[in-house]
């Protein structure tokens, strides 16, 4: 199969043709929840533009099927089983991706869960698990990851490191508060200030991290909702009145993980189809 990603066709503007291509060749992308819906989709998008990847999740099964399907089109990937609220598994499935796979040169912090409540019914441990599992568990990941990824950096000599890419899954419920998700929402902002954290005191080291806020997209997270009533009345308020696919992210993470985005740092990017407005 073909190793460069052309995400952009080639167009005319008066006598200048241009032709742009992301090609991760060479570099190891770790992506947690690869299991299912987005991350799933990250992994096979980061495989087709040639890095190799590692699929982080609990569902060690769905994450051997995908790895069958990445490897049939080429494609190089390694599963790692990880539980984001367990310090030492994360410390266990780094330390393992970096064994069998080299570096990690992209960080795609992906697993979330969701909590669909109004805030005076959330119970202490459905605030605690959405917080342990989006808020925290993306903390210790790219904490984990940028540690090695500052030491690497830090044996290179000055100004020739290529550079990590951290990209946090955050959510537009992190930038708009909606109703009955108030406490999902606090978690991706939490996510989003993280960011922004994470770019100030990395990015010297040569690490990019930014946040990336996806609108609705049909995956396993909110599948139910959107053939009952309030599903349909959600979509009806969107711009564009449609939910997206995993697919729709793919120009978003691509631009986020290339080598060529060095400039790009602590920026949070909307791809929600404009729900956000
Ligand atoms: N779909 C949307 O509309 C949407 C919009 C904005 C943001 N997001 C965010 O996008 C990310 C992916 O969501 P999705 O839509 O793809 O939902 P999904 O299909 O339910 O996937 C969630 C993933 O998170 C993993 N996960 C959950 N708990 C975990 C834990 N304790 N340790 C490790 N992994 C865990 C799951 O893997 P295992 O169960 O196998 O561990 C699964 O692969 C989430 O952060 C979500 O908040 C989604």
């Amino acid at each position: 199969m073909g190793r460069v990603l052309s995400f952009f066709r080639p167009f005319k503007e008066g006598l200048h043709t241009m032709s742009y291509q992301i090609d991760l060749s060479g570099r190891v992308a770790f992506i947690t929840g690869a299991s299912s819906g987005l991350g799933e989709q990250f992994a096979r998008t980061l495989a087709a533009a040639g890095a190799g990847v590692v699929l982080a999740a609990r569902r060690i099964e769905r994450l051997k099927t995908l790895r069958a399907e990445i490897e049939s089109k080429g494609g190089d990937a390694h599963v790692v089983t990880l539980d984001v609220t367990d310090t030492d598994s994360i410390r266990a499935a780094v330390a393992h991706a970096e064994t069998e796979m080299g570096a990690i040169d992209i960080l795609v912090n992906n697993s979330g869960v969701a909590l669909t409540k109004k805030l005076t019914d959330v119970r202490a441990e459905e605030f605690d698990h959405v917080m342990a599992v989006n808020s925290r568990g993306a903390f210790f990941v790219a904490q984990e990851v940028a540690k090695r990824m500052i030491a690497r950096s830090k044996g290179e000599a000055p100004g020739t490191y290529t550079g990590g890419r951290i990209v946090n899954v955050a959510s537009m419920a992190g930038l708009r508060v909606l109703g009955s998700i108030g406490v999902y929402a606090m978690s991706k902002a939490a996510v989003i200030h993280m960011t922004r954290a994470m770019a100030l005191e990395w990015g010297r080291y040569g690490i990019n991290v930014n946040a990336l806020c996806p609108g609705y997209i049909d995956t396993e997270i909110n599948h139910h909702q959107w053939q009952t009533e309030n599903g349909k009345r959600l979509v009806q308020s969107m711009p564009r009145q449609r939910v997206g696919k995993p697919q729709d992210l793919d120009a978003a993470l691509m631009m986020l993980c290339a080598n060529e985005s060095h400039f790009i740092n602590g920026a949070v990017l909307a791809a929600d189809d404009g729900f956000g407005i």
